[in-house]
């Protein structure tokens, strides 16, 4: 990708052999050092860049030179952001997005033309199938769904104008799992672009690439940032679709600004850290509730109970902080629960510092059918608890009361 060398990694922190370790790249890997040689990266709050004559400027814009020529292209903050992002997921390249969605919709958009098709796992994120079934038939862009239990019928969807497997992994909200590698493996037998959609799990828990996936996007604003204060998305993969992303990107205005990059890049050196102890968390609570009289059904990927625990054990390094359960007695009690709870909150984020749950029916996912709900395997009793990093005592305390209640 262009303006490699305004990404350019300093060579005395980042030299190389350390490479394959996350937790060295999450904080090593900063933009080159101003001549303050500052120690954590400064912030490049600047909409463009200074051209040193008429012939720098035009070699510039024919990129004949790597170099940053407005932000909306590139800035410094995005490109570290990016290229973290990337090293973590094992990518050629990457660009960054205001936010999750624009991710999705900028690299689905970049390279899908009229009369193309995409199949993808039912399970999706609710924005995303507004995007499948609203906004995309307008381009003459159709899709087919899946049932993220039966992988056994991908192929037959499959048509001579399909261009894209989509899917997430785990699923929001229900974590299903889904088999990257029979995913990689068909894509590459049909000459699919895989594109993995990675935000429940971020590149500490799972690498798709590793699998055949050809793109891998992020919703940087869940646990990427982990603390609930900006918004952001990600796309990296193959440099030659990066590339087609890029340029729609640069055209179009979906990048992300320069101090939510800045926010992103330094969430991203704890993000091993924050992970290890929200899923530590997420588990003792899957844990808990399973065990409880008043719960009907858990899904956490690293429970045996989960339908698909032995594909999340082989892709997955921990099982996520997202668990989703039913309470006996259906919509009402779940409702219940959730207006009996105290400390953990109600909101519509997912992947923060706090506790937070959510009844994706009647919120993110209310916009499908009652139909749809359930062949996405959303039940209208499904709670969603992002697990947060309070004290886990605290956290089992505060859902067993509402339970009690
Ligand atoms: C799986 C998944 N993809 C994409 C998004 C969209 O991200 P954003 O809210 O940053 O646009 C979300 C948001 O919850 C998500 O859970």
């Amino acid at each position: 990708m262009e303006n490699e060398q305004a990404i350019g990694v300093e060579k005395s922190d980042y030299n190389g052999h350390f490479q394959e370790n996350f937790e060295t790249i999450a904080i090593r890997t900063q933009s080159e050092r101003t001549q303050f040689q500052e120690h954590s990266v400064p912030l490049y709050l600047t909409s463009s860049y200074v051209f040193e004559d008429s012939e720098d400027m035009r070699a510039s814009f024919a990129e004949e030179k790597d170099r940053n020529i407005y932000s909306r292209f590139t800035n410094p903050n995005t490109s570290e952001f990016v290229e973290k992002i990337a090293k973590m997921e094992g990518a050629e390249a990457g660009y960054a997005f205001a936010t999750g969605m624009a991710a999705v919709f900028s690299t689905l958009a970049a390279l899908l033309n009229s009369g193309d098709h995409i199949v993808s796992a039912r399970s999706v994120f609710g924005s995303t199938h507004g995007l499948f079934t609203k906004y995309f038939p307008k381009w003459n862009i159709s899709h087919s769904y899946f049932d993220v239990n039966k992988p056994e019928t991908i192929e037959a969807l499959i048509k001579p104008e399909t261009k894209v497997l989509f899917a997430e992994s785990p699923t929001n909200p229900g974590v299903d799992i889904l088999d990257l590698k029979e995913l990689g493996r068909i894509a590459k037998k049909h000459n699919l672009i895989l594109i993995i959609d990675n935000c429940f799990a971020t590149p500490y828990i799972q690498n798709p690439i590793k699998f055949g996936a050809d793109l891998v996007i992020h919703s940087a604003t869940k646990l990427i940032d982990g603390q609930g204060r900006v918004l952001g998305g990600v796309t990296v993969g193959r440099e030659d679709l990066i590339r087609e992303i890029y340029l729609f990107s640069r055209n179009t205005g979906p990048a992300l600004s320069p101090f939510n990059a800045w926010v992103l890049s330094k969430s991203l050196e704890t993000l091993p850290v924050r992970l290890e102890k929200h899923c530590e968390n997420a588990l003792k609570v899957a844990e808990f509730l399973e065990n409880n009289e008043k719960i009907q059904e858990v899904k956490y990927p690293f429970l045996k109970s989960h339908p698909q625990y032995a594909i999340a054990k082989k892709q997955m390094r921990l099982g996520g902080n997202v668990v989703a359960f039913q309470i006996k007695g259906g919509i009402d009690a779940g409702r219940r629960f959730i207006d009996s709870l105290q400390l953990c909150t109600i909101s519509a984020n997912l992947g923060d510092t706090r506790t937070i749950v959510t009844h994706p029916a009647s919120t993110t996912h209310s916009k499908l059918s009652p139909g749809e709900l359930e062949s996405a395997g959303i039940s209208e009793g499904l709670v969603r608890v992002s697990v947060g990093l309070e004290h886990i005592d605290d956290i089992i305390n505060d859902l067993k009361n509402a339970l009690n209640n």
